[in-house]
């Protein structure tokens, strides 16, 4: 009975100890991204403004005439809300499907990435959050680029 006791007193103070760790964990890692980009309302408006970029970009305009813009921008919202913390899941393509046979060189892909910095911008988000969003945007460059069009040395 004493055993049984003192192994559930064990277990009681682990449960304790492991909850205040996360409450901590969770407090010291702050808000995400998304929120403090400004959260759903500013999102929407980054992907709006990207995507005028995007139709007005000589380098990539050409690439959307066929798009359907409605489409396009709640993809792209889900994506981009999803990966910078936000609670939206991403129901569309995998990036590399997507892009796949559309034969993306470099500076398209940069074009790409100058567009969302750019509405970034326009929406007061600060360098710090344009800097991890830009961490993001080029962690899938390797699945949006065709490799034969990429820097030789960076070649998967
Ligand atoms: C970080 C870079 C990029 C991201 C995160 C991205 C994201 C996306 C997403 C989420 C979609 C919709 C997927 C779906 O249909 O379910 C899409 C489609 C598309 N992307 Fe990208 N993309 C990137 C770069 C590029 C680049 C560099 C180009 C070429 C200029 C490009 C051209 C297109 C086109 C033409 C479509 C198809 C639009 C349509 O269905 O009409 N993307 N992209």
């Amino acid at each position: 009975m004493r055993e049984l006791q003192k192994s559930l007193k064990t277990i009681c103070v682990l449960t304790i100890l492991a909850v205040s760790f996360t409450a901590i964990a969770e407090e010291a890692a702050g808000p995400s991204l998304f929120d403090r980009m400004g959260g759903a309302e500013i999102a929407h408006k980054v992907v709006a403004d990207a995507w005028e970029n995007h139709i007005t970009n000589p380098i990539i305009k050409d690439r959307f005439v066929n798009s359907d813009p409605a489409y396009f921008k709640a993809k792209v919202y889900e994506i981009f809300a999803a990966s910078t913390g936000g609670d939206v899941k991403y129901t569309g393509k995998d990036m590399k499907s997507t892009h796949a046979g559309m034969n993306i060189n470099e500076m398209e892909f940069n074009a790409v990435i100058d567009d969302v910095l750019a509405a970034l911008d326009k929406n007061g988000i600060a360098q710090q959050e344009r800097n991890e969003v830009l961490a993001i945007l080029w962690s899938v460059r390797g699945d949006v680029v065709n490799p034969h069009l990429i820097t030789k040395h960076l070649k998967k």
